[in-house]
């Protein structure tokens, strides 16, 4: 089911959007070669609890068979990990990676979601590229969320251009209605038809979700159930936010 916010209920969002933002902010003063992605985690964790609020994938139960709950406040994914990365004291970022991440915030009952993929010092010129155009891929799909438009509108332009870059989306994750649950209706794949899908109206709030490959699109699962990896070993990156469509323009929820 697809749910419609109030206005009261769009206020509260707002506010747990916002500590993810600022969550944010500050991973991105602190991430340095040398840290290990457990020290990440502990940082968010405490500016998280700080805002009032709680780190909704600590626990979180993606609902798979055989997939232990998720056990920390980030997903962390190095390189040519492409979504949930599980923190580790053992895992140390280093000079020249790409480090996504992805985290949800609760507070007042609702969630906010977004991810980014960090520079950690100075990498390639193709890493360089690879970011930046999952991030645009962000920034184009939502050029379509909007009333007048369908989700099959957004899922299409995040796909056609990505592959218009020469990368690849990941097919097997998708973006997601969310609100009081995480994960809600509809799913929003980063690729498809023009046209199709449910219509976009005011009060929907959505996380749209580029999740793009350097090489090909295929993924593997690692042992601990959680890891997703390229099969190729190509580089993949993560970009997200939390929107609400308006009547407008649609707001961007998860930036400060
Ligand atoms: N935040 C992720 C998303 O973008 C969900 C990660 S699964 C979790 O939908 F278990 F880590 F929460
Ligand atoms: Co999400």
């Amino acid at each position: 089911m697809v749910t419609i916010k109030s206005k009261k209920e769009i206020e509260l969002m707002k506010e747990a959007c916002k500590v993810v933002a600022l969550t944010y902010q500050e991973l991105e003063k602190r991430i340095k070669p040398g840290m290990t992605t457990w020290e990440l985690d502990q940082i968010a964790e405490k500016t998280m609890r700080s805002l009032g609020a709680i780190p909704a994938e600590k626990g979180y139960n993606i609902g798979i068979k055989g997939v232990p709950p998720y056990p920390a406040t980030l997903c962390v994914s190095i390189n040519d990990e492409v979504i949930h990365g599980i923190p580790s004291k053992n895992k140390v970022i280093r000079e020249g990676d790409i480090v996504s991440i992805d985290t949800v915030a609760l507070k007042n009952g609702f969630n906010g979601d977004a991810a980014r993929t960090f520079i950690v010092g100075k990498a390639s010129k193709e890493a360089e590229r690879l970011v930046q155009v999952t991030k645009q891929a962000f920034f184009e799909g939502i050029k379509f969320a909007k009333p007048g438009y369908r989700i099959g509108d957004v899922s299409h332009r995040i796909g056609e251009y990505v592959h218009s870059q020469g990368y690849s989306v990941v097919r097997e994750f998708q973006g997601h209605g969310i609100g009081r649950e995480m994960h809600e209706d509809p799913g929003i794949p980063n690729y498809g038809k023009a046209g199709r899908g449910i219509r976009l109206e005011p009060g929907m709030t959505l996380a749209i979700e580029p999740m793009v490959i350097q090489g090909k699109p295929n993924i593997l699962q690692l042992d601990d159930g959680w890891t997703i990896i390229t099969e190729d070993g190509s580089l993949a990156a993560h970009y997200e936010n939390t929107i609400l469509i308006t009547e407008k323009e649609p707001e961007i929820l998860t930036i400060l």
